[in-house]
């Protein structure tokens, strides 16, 4: 049943037109909820089509958005990639406020669409764009480079945007365009220190945290790792940088998604939010998911039902300032335009660094 009393009968053909989504879900929804959601999915796609509208679905999204609904699927960067280059109408974002933001910025002549306002994020509320102009005055010169995890304010006083897969070549290339050897990386202080370990550049960073990766432990890691000896653990650059140490490899949820399906482990355990091993587990039918997890409340506020009323309704609709919006399409564009890295980020050569130079604001 849709959220707003209409009731969507699980007909012979909605099961046949569902069927591709049920073979990829079946793992982890019940036969029973596939006859609800089942009907909900087969009418969103009917109205996409209707509305020329597309969804674009982050990793963390749960497995019947991921893999029922979501037109593109994949991690931050390719996202916000796809918002730069799809040429729907109507982009509805399945993820947080700050990519529909992003996608907002990149498209401004796409109407924006995101199923619950209220889905926020913990490192996009812990720094105002008036924050970075006080950074800028206290480290003059230096290039500010930004997470996208940051709303649209905090883009707009940014030289050039990064992702968790490219935060370290990001950082890179802007000292070397500045000519300096540090840079201002913000708002997470997690992610600054990760990128730290990986390079010879200074590091100013932000005490932001995701709320989601800052709760796992070292300690957690290695009674995983001693119940489970043979499991790779993969972890991601917004944890500590003491569970990175004792992970296999860390790498955003893309770098995550690509090494199970290409090393196919016997064993894996993902250090990240847990819809992320659901929709991996779909693809990768032959390793077993351990499952320790911490979920995201706001990822957690998009559901099948209010993507629906989304495209029903039209709303709500995402803007941005043009004035904002103008300043911070250029951080993020720079982003975007930047070549893929030559080999994929990983930030597990910590072990491998003596100094890491990492100044905390
Ligand atoms: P990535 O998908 O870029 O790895 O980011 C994870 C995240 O926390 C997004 O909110
Ligand atoms: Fe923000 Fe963390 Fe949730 Fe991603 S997982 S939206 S970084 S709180």
């Amino acid at each position: 049943m849709a959220a707003d009393g209409f009731q969507f009968a699980f007909t012979p053909e909605i099961e046949a037109l569902t069927l591709p989504a049920w073979e990829k879900v079946k793992r982890h929804v019940t036969p029973m909820e596939w006859r609800l959601q089942a009907p909900l999915i087969a009418e969103i796609n009917r109205l996409k089509r209707e509305k020329n509208a597309v969804i674009l679905a982050h990793n963390y999204m749960t497995p019947e958005i991921f893999h029922g609904v979501g037109d593109f699927v994949g991690d931050s960067l390719a996202l916000a990639k796809e918002a730069a280059r799809c040429d729907a109408a109507v982009i509805v974002q399945a993820g947080v406020h700050f990519m529909a933001e992003t996608s907002k910025i990149l498209s401004p002549e796409k109407r924006v669409l995101i199923p619950d306002l209220r889905a926020g994020c913990s490192l996009a509320s812990s720094i105002t764009g008036a924050d970075v102009r006080l950074i800028k005055q206290r480290y003059p010169g230096l290039p500010v480079v930004t997470y996208v995890n940051t709303t649209a304010d905090v883009k707009a006083e940014t030289d050039i945007c990064c992702t968790s897969a490219n935060a370290v070549q990001v950082v890179e290339e802007a000292a070397r365009l500045w000519g300096v050897d540090r840079v201002i990386l913000i708002p997470d202080e997690f992610l600054a220190r990760n990128v730290a370990r990986q390079t010879d550049i200074g590091i100013i960073a932000w005490k932001g945290r995701c709320e989601v990766h800052e709760r796992f432990n070292a300690a957690d890691i290695l009674e995983l790792k001693a119940a489970y000896p043979d499991a790779e653990v993969l972890a991601h650059p917004e944890c500590p940088a003491e569970v990175l140490e004792v992970s296999d490899f860390a790498g955003s949820t893309a770098a995550m998604n690509d090494y199970v399906l290409k090393r196919k482990p016997k064993r894996v355990v993902l250090i990240t939010e847990c819809s992320m091993a659901d929709n991996v587990a779909a693809d990768a039918v032959d390793t077993e998911f351990v499952r320790p997890c911490n979920l995201c409340p706001h990822m957690k506020r998009i559901s099948l039902e209010n993507i629906y009323e989304a495209l029903v309704h039209d709303r709500y609709e995402v803007t941005v300032d043009p004035a904002i919006a103008e300043r911070a399409r250029l951080a993020v564009q720079r982003m975007v335009d930047l070549p893929p890295p030559a080999k994929p980020a990983r930030y597990d050569l910590v072990k491998a660094r003596h100094h890491v130079d990492v100044e905390l604001i």
